[in-house]
């Protein structure tokens, strides 16, 4: 079966946020992470189905709703998750600030590594808890981000509750080894934090590396690790709002579970049928996406190190559809508002933990002919200068 990961969707006058930003003006939206893409067929007619059934009331999961995503992660990962360690979100971010909320009180301080999704950093603030951020270090020899361990420990304080993981990292796009995350955790038991590892790219992998799920790491790791995953970033369904917490650990559990209470909304009918059928019925969808998300990569990375000087690719793009560009040299005061100038909508790497002017993040998620227009527009944006 073939998928169309070519035709270039108009957007435009819906409900895209990524759209809506630049209505009325000629930029390519390549900033929030969704894709142009259509979803899976075996989403669009499950939904289809669901619509045309017409009674929308609140929801729960159904077993085959539990059971494609539990047998997925035994498929994919050798995970063998109890229904009853499931708590349903309507976001992940929502996940990462219960979190935040149920295991710090106000004061105490939840680690991350920088550059990261800007909700690791605000979760905490939210609720008044602090945010301390160790940054990345780029091993410009061997071409990776890598975690630096001195500032890890020196980071730590009797006040530090909670570690938050990105993996794979957005959006340094790194897939972390199997010793990396084995020294996050024994790191997390030594100081007796709690895990959070959010791995809503863990079905993006374009390099032949393993997804390692944070919670099957042995010793003490799984009991404290509160692992955030959902099918939206892979099948494209974010606007439905379906997340997935897995806690193991009873007590954690029901210490996230109260947090919810109250404030937290359900997950709706269209969510539920929406990830269903991406976990069930969409392998070979998300398998040509991943063909088609290589191809991008490699065309980004290519045209970039051959016609953009003074923009730099710091390492291999192992995951996700966003790459972390290094504008620095430019000198740009604000490469935001000169790319957009030109044409093209990116992210600024500031608001990741990145100093200002010096990153710049791309949604590789689009068609060819999106990523290939974007591409020639920032060429023209540097030599426009
Ligand atoms: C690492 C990470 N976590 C969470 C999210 C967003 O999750 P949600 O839309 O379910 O809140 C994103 C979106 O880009 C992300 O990259």
């Amino acid at each position: 079966m073939t998928f169309d990961f070519d035709t270039v969707i108009d957007r435009r006058g819906t409900d895209s946020q990524k759209w809506q930003k630049y209505a009325g003006r000629d930029i390519l939206p390549l900033w929030v992470a969704d894709m142009d893409f259509k979803s899976s067929p075996a989403i669009i007619s499950a939904l289809q189905e669901r619509v045309a059934q017409g009674v929308f009331g609140y929801a729960r999961p159904v077993k085959s709703t539990v059971d494609a995503f539990v047998n997925a992660l035994e498929q994919r990962y050798g995970w063998s998750v109890d229904p009853s360690w499931l708590i349903w979100l309507p976001g992940l971010v929502v996940g990462l600030n219960i979190v935040a909320q149920a295991f710090a009180q106000p004061g105490e301080e939840v680690i991350t590594l920088t550059p990261i999704y800007p909700p690791f950093m605000s979760a905490p603030k939210n609720s008044v808890r602090a945010s301390v951020q160790v940054p990345l270090r780029l091993d410009a020899t061997q071409h990776r981000w890598e975690i630096d361990w001195v500032a890890l420990e020196r980071a730590v304080t009797p006040k530090t509750k909670i570690f938050l993981l990105c993996n794979p990292h957005n959006p340094v796009a790194r897939v972390w080894r199997r010793d990396e995350l084995t020294g996050l955790g024994e790191f997390c038991v030594r100081h007796n934090l709690v895990l959070c590892s959010d791995e809503i790219h863990c079905d993006l992998i374009l390099e032949d590396l393993p997804h390692i799920p944070t919670a099957l790491l042995g010793g003490d790791i799984a009991g404290r690790t509160i692992t955030l995953m959902a099918p939206s970033k892979t099948y494209n369904v974010p606007g439905l709002g379906t997340s997935i917490a897995i806690i193991p650990d009873p007590t954690l559990r029901a210490q996230f579970i109260r947090a919810t209470a109250g404030v937290v909304a359900e997950v709706t009918s269209l969510g539920f049928t929406a990830c269903e059928a991406a976990y069930r019925d969409s392998e070979a969808w998300r398998q040509a996406l991943l063909k088609t998300l290589r191809s991008n990569r490699d065309l980004l990375v290519d045209y970039v190190t051959r016609e953009l000087p003074g923009v730099v690719i710091e390492a291999p793009i192992e995951a996700t559809y966003l790459a972390w560009l290094n504008v620095s040299a430019l000198k740009l005061a604000d490469p935001i508002a000169h790319f957009e100038k030109h044409g093209v909508g990116l992210s600024d790497g500031a608001f990741f933990g990145s100093p200002r002017g010096e990153h710049v993040r791309i949604n590789f998620g689009c068609p060819r002919a999106t990523l290939t227009e974007a591409l020639s527009r920032m060429k023209r944006a540097l030599t426009a200068g």
